[in-house]
């Protein structure tokens, strides 16, 4: 499982070059996409600003109502994902994209309604359409791998009841990963893996042990931290390697297999 992530942008003909020689080699690879800079891009240009809500914990989001919501998956389905089809199809694969509310292999639960600050007002939010994971079937991924295909998979979910909800590509990754039985969540973006100084690319911290994964979530910020607690959880529940990767590199996946990035591991060493 390879998480392409939207930090990444154009910067993906090294992952999928890769991509292509993990498939050669008979390997299945199954690919997932995030797409926050892009979305943030469409909304820009549609004239409908990306907004922030404010947690009274501190926490940041996508404050993700019907419009930001439309604007979400148009950027998703109708730029990031047909980009990262046509690289992967011109790398030599047979690649098919899908989202998660495609034979509703990923349904989620909304959020309950919870109070917020958004554009300086405190207030309870009632119109976000964002939630959390709830069930993975990977029938159809499989059936895809099974034909020969490299499925490229994305948010958003599907709430059976409300219709498309926005998640977070890298629980996405790290959930379809369980669900597939992956031996490799590999998830790249646009820094060297974790960072203990966001600012110094030279900080990385090459292993995290599971059993240390809270301080690690404790002292991590911002976009960081749902990253590090995705692969963290996918690691403790069963997924053997789980690396947080530079996916700027040439061959970042090859790389990543090799040991660069952010490993973890069980055990303090
Ligand atoms: N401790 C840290 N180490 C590394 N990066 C960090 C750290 N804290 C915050 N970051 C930020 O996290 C960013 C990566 O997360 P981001 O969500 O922006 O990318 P992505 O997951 O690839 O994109 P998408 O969510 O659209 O798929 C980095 O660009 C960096 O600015
Ligand atoms: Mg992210």
């Amino acid at each position: 499982m390879i998480k392409v992530g939207g930090s990444l942008g154009a910067e993906m003909t090294g992952a999928c070059a890769d991509i292509a020689e993990l498939a050669e080699q008979g390997g299945e690879v199954v690919v997932v996409h995030g797409g926050g800079t892009e979305a943030d891009r469409l909304a820009a240009e549609l004239d409908r600003p990306t907004r922030t809500m404010t947690a009274p914990n501190g926490r940041h989001s996508r404050y993700t109502d019907a419009p930001a919501l439309d604007a979400l998956a148009m950027a998703m389905l109708g730029r990031v994902k047909p980009a990262l089809v046509t690289a992967l199809t011109g790398a030599g694969l047979r690649a098919v994209g899908l989202s998660g509310i495609d034979g509703s292999q990923v349904t989620a639960r909304r959020t309950p309604p919870a109070r917020a600050v958004v554009d300086g007002v405190e207030q309870v939010v009632r119109d976000d359409f964002s939630g959390r994971i709830h069930q993975v079937d990977p029938d159809l991924v499989l059936t895809l791998l099974g034909g020969g295909y490299v499925p490229v998979v994305s948010p958003p979910a599907l709430d059976p009841a409300l219709g498309m909800l926005n998640v977070d590509a890298d629980r996405f990754a790290a959930r379809l990963s369980l669900a597939l039985a992956a031996d490799w969540l590999i998830i790249l973006s646009n820094v060297p893996g974790l960072l203990r100084d966001p600012a110094d690319p030279t900080s990385l911290v090459t292993e995290v042990p599971c059993e240390e994964l809270s301080r690690y979530l404790d002292g991590a910020g911002g976009r960081m931290k749902v990253k590090l607690q995705s692969a963290g959880e996918a690691f403790v529940a069963g997924v053997p390697h789980v690396v947080l990767a530079d996916g700027r590199l040439d061959s970042p996946v090859l790389a990543a297999r090799a040991g660069a990035g952010t490993t973890f591991v069980r055990g303090t060493r």
